[in-house]
């Protein structure tokens, strides 16, 4: 089996998380072959940037090719600069550490907390307390004498970070906050929504997200002159568009009116298709409350996540099969599991980043898998996916 985002799905098979495609978003790409706006400009890009900076409560929004270009862009816009360093979530995909690398600066990598596998707050605020220090108006790595200039929290799964300490220490020391909420959109932090709690939030439309455009993303921001910096670079820095006068090195990033007109509608469909989410990880919930070695991601009691992958942990001795084996089982019922990605410190990409902990984010690795968790899962199919995952054969106490 083979799934890649926005793929067709084999006939009876259940796969990861594909994309729920059932408003209007016909009728919408319609209107853009009808009209001939099908490029980058055009009435679907700057509605889908109202109605995206809207829903999080945002001020501005600036629609991108992809979530990776938004938080390559986010980076340069919030003030890092070559050689600075950012500090990122280890436990995470490794878009975020490829954007910090893109705008020439280095990633500190920052385990996960057990708790909720999401950077771990207090890590960062020892980090930056204790292995850091305030030197002619920057905050210095004591280690790497290099300037740290950001921090790049990841809402991983659709679940917040805790970003309360990252954000007051972030303050203390002028450090721009950039949020990767690209796995998050619509989930809430202390009742407010991801991406538009630090300086600026990144949102992806990737296939596999919660709402899609094929491939695209955002930023948010509260900052307009962040916002026009972002719009300018993303649309090759041009200082006059008539002559073509270019003071910077721009990036072609913009998110197409034909991509947005998909976006449009698939914003239409967002807060419902967040209860549909929420309903499938509660009946995961649910049938695997008294399965010994399962445990079903967690939720903060501050948090609303919007469990983009519903994922367990599996404890091998309990549950008598590793995580490694029950997918492959679930492979041969037709039923797409999937790892979560290897720890960023471990990555040969990244090799000789500076790493704080890891621990955790390698015991979260080695025991995770995430289960089916499209939109468009019948009931039927949330059975199977719990009958297999339940089902007896396996080693049990
Ligand atoms: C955490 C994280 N950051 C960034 C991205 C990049 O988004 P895109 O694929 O739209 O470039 C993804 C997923 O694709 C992601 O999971």
């Amino acid at each position: 089996m083979s799934y890649e985002p926005g793929a067709a799905v084999a006939e009876g098979s259940i796969p990861l998380c594909v994309p729920e495609l059932r408003g209007n978003e016909w009728r919408y790409v319609k209107e853009c072959l009808d009209s001939g706006w099908v490029s980058s400009v055009g009435p679907f890009v700057e509605q889908l940037e109202k109605e995206v900076a809207t829903y999080v409560g945002a001020a501005h929004g600036v629609a991108m090719s992809t979530g990776t270009a938004a938080l390559h862009v986010a980076l340069l816009a919030a003030g890092v600069k070559p050689d600075d360093e950012v500090l990122v979530s280890d436990l995470t995909f490794i878009a975020p550490a490829n954007a910090i690398r893109y705008a020439n600066a280095w990633p500190v990598l920052c385990d996960a907390e057990p708790a909720h596998w999401q950077m771990n707050a207090a890590r960062v605020v020892d980090f930056i307390e204790n292995e850091c220090t305030w030197r002619n108006g920057k905050l210095v790595n004591k280690q790497s004498e290099r300037r740290v200039s950001a921090i790049l929290p990841v809402h991983i799964l659709g679940h917040p970070v805790d970003l309360d300490p990252i954000i007051e220490v972030a303050n203390k020391y002028e450090l721009a906050i950039v949020e990767d909420a690209t796995e998050s959109l619509g989930s809430e932090y202390r009742g407010r929504k991801v991406g538009n709690l630090g300086h600026v939030g990144c949102f992806s439309f990737n296939g596999n997200k919660i709402i899609t455009t094929g491939g695209g993303g955002m930023l948010v921001t509260n900052n307009p002159a962040l916002a026009a910096k972002a719009k300018y670079l993303s649309t090759q820095a041009k200082d006059d568009p008539i002559e073509y006068v270019h003071k910077e090195t721009g990036f072609n990033y913009r998110l197409s009116n034909v991509q947005a007109a998909l976006g449009c509608a698939q914003m239409e469909l967002l807060p419902e298709f967040v209860e549909i989410k929420r309903n499938i990880a509660a009946a995961y919930r649910d049938a695997f409350a008294d399965l010994p070695g399962v445990t079903m991601m967690p939720e903060a009691s501050w948090a609303r996540s919007i469990y983009w992958l519903n994922t367990v942990l599996i404890d091998e001795a309990e549950y008598g099969e590793d995580s490694r084996s029950l997918m492959k089982r679930l492979a041969h019922r037709g039923i797409q599991a999937r790892p979560l990605w290897q720890p960023l410190h471990r990555s040969e990409a990244l090799a000789g980043m500076q790493s704080l902990g890891g621990e955790v984010a390698d015991d979260i690795n080695r025991r995770a898998l995430s289960l089916p968790s499209s939109v468009g899962m019948t009931s039927d199919q949330i059975r199977e996916v719990i009958a297999a995952v339940c089902e007896p054969g396996r080693v049990t106490r």
